[in-house]
């Protein structure tokens, strides 16, 4: 060594980056690369995500898209949808880096023509009376809190008949199909679902502790189309009075696929939860980044080293592994989403208080 500095003029270090340098080189053309470079970044001792806090106020947001309503139909848009950004994820139509949230809008005497896709959507509707969701031939008529599933590849188109705008929340697992390359689409010739179903059927039919003799008993999606706001409602409130209340989550539910008792969705899982008032939760965090949004109520939730406060309607973001408490001086209710489901069956998910 001492004689190759002698002859070079550089000191050791310097030769060996060198060295380096051009054996990368070498091995980049044969379309390698050094792991050793890049394996901190590859395998982190904690989740390091770009996804960051953010809130979405629901009076700037509906503004907005009523504004949109201005611009284009909801036909010629096919989906009339404003995207929610994360600020760490601009340009990604995603707001967390496994699932995409918009707020959608639909005018009276509307129609969001018939389609159906890979990606599994859910609605949370927040604004608005007499719409409907129209998915495998069920006619869902929609109201504010009613949850309502899309599940993958499950025909659906949206109209408006009554008098008002309608706004909702849509959850889909986008990124994630995309993350696998395995979109697939199709559009009807027909804008709107012949619709044999009435409004309820199958929330009736799987959701009442029986089940149709000779239903599947092994469904990998629920087979219910719309948990309304005023069926899930009052079980909080059964919850709450017997004192079923997490000291992190509230009074909190669960939506279920019936036939099985695991999530709604394989790829999305969901929680509606009642914070009594004054409830102080206790923080805690888990792997899944985590969108939520006020159905009732008012309060702060500190993420991190930020506080968000949220009234009606509005949207929020809890990123992976970021340590959150609820704060609600009134009785309030949260509707939340993620892609826990994903992250159990992988074995991935984790929690702590
Ligand atoms: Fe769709």
């Amino acid at each position: 060594m001492a004689v190759a500095t002698a002859t070079t003029g550089l000191d050791p270090k310097h030769n060996l980056q060198t060295a380096r340098q051009a054996y990368y080189d070498k091995i980049s053309k044969q379309h390698m690369t050094p792991l050793w470079e890049v394996l901190k970044n590859l395998v982190t001792k904690e989740p390091a995500s770009k996804c960051v806090p953010a809130l979405w106020k629901f009076k700037d947001a509906k503004q907005l898209v009523l504004e949109a309503g201005e611009v284009i139909t909801a036909e010629e848009a096919e989906r009339r949808v404003l995207v929610l950004e994360n600020p760490g994820l601009r340009g990604q139509s995603r707001i967390t880096n496994s699932l995409f949230a918009g707020i959608q809008l639909i005018l009276p005497g509307e129609v969001a023509p018939a389609h159906q896709h890979v990606a599994s959507a859910i609605r949370f509707v927040l604004d608005g009376h007499g719409a409907y969701t129209a998915v495998e031939g069920e006619k869902a008529m929609m109201s504010p809190g009613d949850f309502i599933l899309t599940p993958n590849w499950a025909p659906h188109d949206h109209g408006n008949t009554s008098d008002q705008p309608m706004l909702w929340l849509d959850v889909l697992d986008m990124p994630t199909v995309n993350h696998f390359e395995a979109s697939f689409a199709t559009h009807f010739d027909d804008a709107m679902q012949n619709t044999a179903r009435e409004d309820g059927d199958s929330l009736d039919r799987y959701g009442s502790g029986v089940l149709p003799d000779g239903a599947p008993v092994a469904l990998k999606r629920s087979p219910v189309i719309n948990y309304t706001y005023a069926r899930t409602r009052p079980i909080l409130e059964r919850l709450k009075k017997a004192g079923d209340v997490d000291k992190r989550h509230g009074a909190r539910v669960r939506y279920v696929n019936p036939v099985t008792g695991g999530w709604a969705l394989p790829t999305m899982g969901a929680h509606l939860a009642l914070l009594p008032a004054g409830f102080k939760g206790e923080p805690y965090r888990s792997t899944d980044g985590t969108i939520f949004v006020c159905a009732e109520g008012g309060g702060t939730t500190k993420v991190g080293d930020q506080v968000l406060e949220w009234g009606p309607n509005d949207v929020f973001v809890v990123p992976p592994w970021m340590q959150y408490s609820h704060n609600a001086p009134k009785e309030s209710v949260l509707f939340s989403i993620s892609d826990r489901p994903m992250q159990e069956s992988l074995g991935i998910w984790r929690e702590e208080n």
